[in-house]
């Protein structure tokens, strides 16, 4: 076998959504960190958009991830993996729910909520890149059982 495996297909998209995903994440961290180093904060409603623009974003990514049966590519080919991947796509739900928890504690603006949802939203971006990169491995972990050359 080849020692550079080849990414398509499902492995391939699934990669690419997860680096396209985590871009969006750290725009958005971007974005508080110079309203705080600036001081021209808080600027709830702007962050409350750009949370809903991610949002938006993270519900079409669930969604592609689960069309198939969630992962369904992956465990087809090895099922091994069936335990943790219902534990992960149950936390598709909660973290849309938290989303919309941030969001709507934002709407209602002021500094004392800026400052504790910047550093909830922190807490969640840690949760999300732990599950991205744990369906991350499982899909590896997948590919390599099929010998690298399924996708
Ligand atoms: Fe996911
Ligand atoms: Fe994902």
């Amino acid at each position: 076998m080849e020692p550079t495996v080849r990414q398509t297909g499902f492995v391939g998209d699934l990669l690419a959504e997860h680096q396209e995903l985590m871009q969006k994440i750290a725009e958005l961290q971007k974005f508080w960190h110079e309203v705080d180093e600036l001081g021209i904060g808080p600027k709830c409603q702007e962050l409350a958009d750009r949370l809903a623009d991610i949002r938006e974003h993270l519900q079409l990514h669930f969604d592609a991830e689960e069309r198939d049966g969630y992962l369904g590519p992956a465990l087809k080919m090895a099922p091994r993996f069936a335990q943790e991947a219902d534990a992960l796509r149950a936390q598709h739900v909660t973290m849309l729910q938290s989303l919309d928890g941030l969001g709507g504690r934002l709407r209602t603006g002021g500094q004392e909520i800026w400052n504790s949802v910047c550093a909830e939203i922190e807490a969640f971006v840690s949760d999300l890149e732990h599950h991205e990169h744990r369906e991350n491995g499982i899909v590896q972990a997948a590919f390599n059982d099929d010998g690298g050359a399924g996708d």
